[in-house]
């Protein structure tokens, strides 16, 4: 039965999409059997990984507005090694579509992965930088949410009204939703700053903040306009390193809770 984690912050630009792609792809490289949902509509999950071909024009879309199904619209991947539902723009019309519907508009997207839970280990989603209807099904389709943290001024301003959201949505559609882990992203080691961040985060998050923090790296912000996750493009640079260690904190954590 797979485990449905959720990927999201509000905030614009943190790292959802990277840790996304590259922790789906970290945990298909440890033998698991992954799904990863591209739930933005900016689509960047999807091209990052090379899955944006012009000839398919089913994606995330079809699967929670119409009758499809994820078997009908996945793509498969071999490297990395994991099956992708893809977004596209199409997706920015369905939180206004959702809005008018009288029932079920928040668990359109659980409907349809809680089908395919027995094929996967893990479902991973990147959601988009907003708290809308998308968010909300992200978070009542999921099990669990991993929220990655920029290393920067800011960091935690909006992170108390991603914890109000996360508690309505346990209040109101999903009372099993647990906060998986929080994720320093862009961590820059030479700055004060960073290290304050760090500080912060654990003071509030304790043992929820992950060993494994992602270091600014260049070959990060490279590897997606080659449509590769960071274990193709550069298995060795210091990106890839932290990615393999978050995967496999992540895999370990869930293991010990099946035990
Ligand atoms: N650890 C990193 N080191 C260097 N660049 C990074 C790192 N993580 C992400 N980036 C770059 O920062 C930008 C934002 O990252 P990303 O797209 O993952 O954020 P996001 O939270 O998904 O953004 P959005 O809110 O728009 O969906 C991208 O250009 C990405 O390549
Ligand atoms: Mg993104």
């Amino acid at each position: 039965m797979a485990k449905i984690i959720a990927i999201s912050n509000q905030k614009g630009g943190v790292g959802k999409t990277t840790t996304s792609i590259n922790l789906a792809s970290g945990l298909g490289y440890l033998g698991k059997k992954v799904l990863l949902v591209d739930f933005d509509p900016q689509g960047n999950a999807t091209q990052g990984i090379g899955a944006s071909d012009a000839n398919s024009k089913l994606s995330v879309y079809n699967l929670i507005m119409e009758d499809y199904e994820v078997n009908q619209i996945k793509k498969k991947i071999q490297n990395p090694p994991l099956d992708i539902v893809p977004a596209n723009i199409s997706l920015a019309g369905a939180d206004l579509q959702m809005a008018q519907y009288d029932t079920g508009k928040e668990e359109l997207l659980k409907v349809k992965l809680d089908k395919v839970r027995d094929q996967y280990d893990f479902i991973i989603i990147d959601c988009p930088p907003s708290l809308g209807l998308l968010n909300t099904n992200a978070l009542t389709a999921a099990d669990s949410v991993i929220i990655p943290v920029q290393c920067e001024y800011y960091a935690l301003e909006g992170l108390m009204q991603l914890l109000l959201t996360i508690r309505l949505v346990q209040q109101l559609f999903n009372e099993k939703l647990e906060i998986e882990g929080v994720v320093l992203t862009m961590f820059d080691a030479r700055t004060k700053l960073s290290l304050e961040v760090q500080q912060e985060v654990r003071k509030h998050f304790k043992e929820k903040v992950y060993k494994s923090f992602i270091p600014r790296n260049v070959r990060l912000s490279e590897s997606p306009s080659r449509g590769m996750s960071i274990f193709e493009y550069d298995v060795r640079c210091e990106g890839a390193k932290a990615y393999a260690g978050l995967a496999a904190e992540v895999e370990k954590a869930n293991r010990e809770e099946k035990e």
